[in-house]
């Protein structure tokens, strides 16, 4: 191993503690705390030394990051980006330095795919489809029009533009099928509420169908539903994605008909990738978590199992 270009000798690899700089999105919702949680146990689990940094869904704050997990000569830099555009400089810096980069969670948009060693996550256009084609199934008798209202995530961030992409993919295919608001809940409960809110002011008993980016979203939209005299999951049919604990609670109490599931528990496989990297090894450039789909009627079975 020694003689692949940049690698210790073994003897001193044993030794050192590897160092791995993490740059978070945030804790805007219950899957990126999840998430983060997962990393930090994991990190600590296989004795790597973890640089930790929240960046507040704020782009710039993770690019101050990754150039300060650069100039302390990290290991390893890993991160989940915000956004998917903008990152070519800052991920030049890191290439310059030497320094692989593992992404997690969300992908960038980049032409240049030596930027970064691996890309490990979900796949989120497939979600979006599975969120699609469970409200094909469900409406497949339903004669009129099926007006939907859909709560984006972040703008500008992988899985607002994939879900969004995969689930039209699929509605499409029924022109009764109309969405008729779409604006951003950023991900979070409270911007989730108040975007229903204007939702129900604006087309009232004509929303048939809530399709929320995320669970957070769509719990603050549970809300606003409530607060306007509806009842969620009967006048409103609302799907979300995620699987967070969060949301079978909502689906026990009869209040959210779906979550697509969206792993955030992908600390162990990091881990492993940050080993494997230092150890010379090539890494798949996608790592495609595997997940499922649950609807209401499964959720109390399924619920003490849920680790999220
Ligand atoms: O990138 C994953 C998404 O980010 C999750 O669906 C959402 O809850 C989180 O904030």
């Amino acid at each position: 191993a020694a003689a692949v270009a940049g690698l210790l000798p073994a003897s001193v690899l044993a030794q050192k503690k590897l160092v791995l700089g993490f740059a978070q999105v945030g804790a805007e919702s219950e899957w990126r705390t999840a998430n983060t949680e997962s990393i930090k146990s994991a990190a600590k689990d296989a004795g790597i030394e973890l640089k930790f940094s929240d960046a507040q869904q704020k782009q710039e704050n993770q690019i101050k990051a990754i150039r300060s997990y650069i100039a302390q000569k990290v290991d390893v830099i890993a991160f989940s980006p915000v956004v998917e555009s903008g990152w070519d400089t800052v991920l030049r810096e890191a290439k310059a330095a030497k320094i692989p980069v593992v992404l997690t969670d969300r992908a960038v948009n980049s032409k240049d795919d030596t930027l970064y060693v691996t890309f490990m996550g979900s796949d989120f256009v497939e979600e979006g489809r599975k969120a699609g084609r469970w409200l094909v199934e469900k409406m497949k008798d339903q004669k009129g029009d099926v007006n939907i209202v859909e709560l984006q995530g972040t703008v500008g961030s992988a899985p607002a533009i994939d879900r969004k992409k995969g689930f039209e993919e699929i509605i499409k295919a029924d022109p009764k099928f109309k969405i008729i608001r779409s604006q951003t809940g950023d991900f979070t409960r409270a911007k989730g509420k108040e975007v229903m809110e204007a939702f129900l002011k604006a087309e009232g008993k004509k929303i048939n169908v809530l399709f929320a980016h995320n669970d957070d979203m769509a719990i603050g939209a549970i809300q606003a539903i409530e607060e306007a005299g509806l009842k969620p999951a009967k006048d409103i049919t609302i799907i979300s994605i995620d699987g967070v604990k969060g949301a079978f609670e909502a689906m026990i109490a009869g209040k959210l008909n779906v979550t697509v599931e969206c792993s955030p528990l992908l600390g162990p496989q990091l881990m492993n990738a940050v080993k494997d990297i230092k150890a010379g090894k090539t890494l798949p450039k996608r790592i495609v978590t595997e997940e499922g789909i649950f609807p209401m009627e499964v959720a109390a079975k399924e619920f003490p199992s849920r680790k999220y």
